[in-house]
């Protein structure tokens, strides 16, 4: 059985989902099992990494095991999430694990690149003796459905970083290759950098959603400042803050477009276009609420 954590996100639900599809068990994790919608006999089973205690019978007879964590980095003094899930998965004798990674995860020192360095480390460290695969993406295509509030009330959307460019990929992708990672052999000590196919600023990604939704959608870009002091109020410490100031002006990194997923897939990664089409609804505006005109 495969214990997918992350199961209600983007990637995680994707791989559920893949994997159901392929008649393996699947146990998917969530805060809320009552709530999740699940496909047909997969198991939901309550699980929090700030509850460590949950999770011993979270991964009980797992044999496979896909770690994610979304504890922002800085939340704590380290990694507690990844730590928890990895020491879980050990103590539950999983036998391939599948860990959610970023792109350039512990290149650098500053506090990003700690958080990951540590955070990949226990899954990868000489004390286990799992088959172990890293994913580390870029930015995810996803990352739009933050504007899809702004999409439905209007055509303007207020966009930081609106001219940095990044080759995003699709959350399916990903899924598509953890799904490989912990059903087959191949890609046991793989650490696999992933990029989707083509480069975009979000200017571009919103020109695309516009095409996509029959819109005019033209973005408003925000100052750096702007970006800066939502981070702030978001309550990210002022050194991660720093961190992704710097990361995402001053690095061309994300931007690179990679040939590692059609090379594991077997075909081209999926296209910023594909996602928008895919979910095309989540941006549509809703019919007949008070003070819209149904057409
Ligand atoms: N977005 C990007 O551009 C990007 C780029 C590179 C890497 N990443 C990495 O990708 C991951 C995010 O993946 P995603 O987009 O698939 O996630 P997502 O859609 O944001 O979903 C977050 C998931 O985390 C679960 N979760 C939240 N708090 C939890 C807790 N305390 N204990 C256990 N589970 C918890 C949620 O489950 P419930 O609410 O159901 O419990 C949900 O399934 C992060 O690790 C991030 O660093 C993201």
């Amino acid at each position: 059985m495969i214990l997918v954590t992350g199961a209600t996100g983007h990637v995680g639900g994707e791989l559920v989902r893949r994997l159901a599809a392929a008649g393996e068990p699947v146990r998917a994790m969530t805060r809320r099992p009552a709530g999740a919608r699940l496909p047909a006999g997969v198991e939901a089973v309550y699980g929090d990494a700030d509850d460590p205690a949950s999770l011993e019978a979270a991964f009980a007879g797992a044999s496979g095991a896909f770690l994610m964590s979304a504890q922002p980095v800085g939340a704590a003094p380290g990694p507690t999430h990844d730590l928890a899930l990895a020491r879980a998965a050990a103590e539950a004798g999983v036998r391939r694990v599948v860990k959610l990674s970023v792109l350039d995860a512990g290149a650098g020192t500053d506090v990003i690149a700690r958080w990951h360095a540590e955070a990949e480390a226990a899954v990868t460290g000489a004390s286990r003796d799992w088959a172990w695969t890293l994913l580390r993406p870029g930015r995810f295509m996803s990352n739009a459905l933050q504007w899809a509030g702004q999409i439905r009330a209007g055509d303007e959307v207020a966009v930081p970083f609106a001219e940095r460019p990044a080759a995003s990929i699709d959350p399916a992708d990903l899924a598509e290759i953890a799904a490989l990672a912990l059903t087959t052999d191949e890609h046991a000590g793989a650490t696999y950098e992933l990029s989707g196919p083509r480069s975009l600023t979000p200017v571009g990604e919103l020109s695309v959603l516009g095409e996509v939704l029959g819109r005019d959608l033209h973005a408003k870009a925000l100052p750096p400042a702007a970006a800066r002091a939502g981070m702030e109020r978001y309550g990210f410490p002022p050194e991660v803050v720093d961190a992704i100031m710097r990361r995402t002006l001053e690095s061309d990194r994300g931007a690179e477009v990679l040939p590692t997923a059609e090379k594991i897939l077997g075909r081209p990664a999926r296209t910023f276009t594909q996602w928008a089409r895919a979910h095309a609804d989540a941006f549509a505006r809703a019919v007949g609420v008070a003070g819209e005109t149904p057409t």
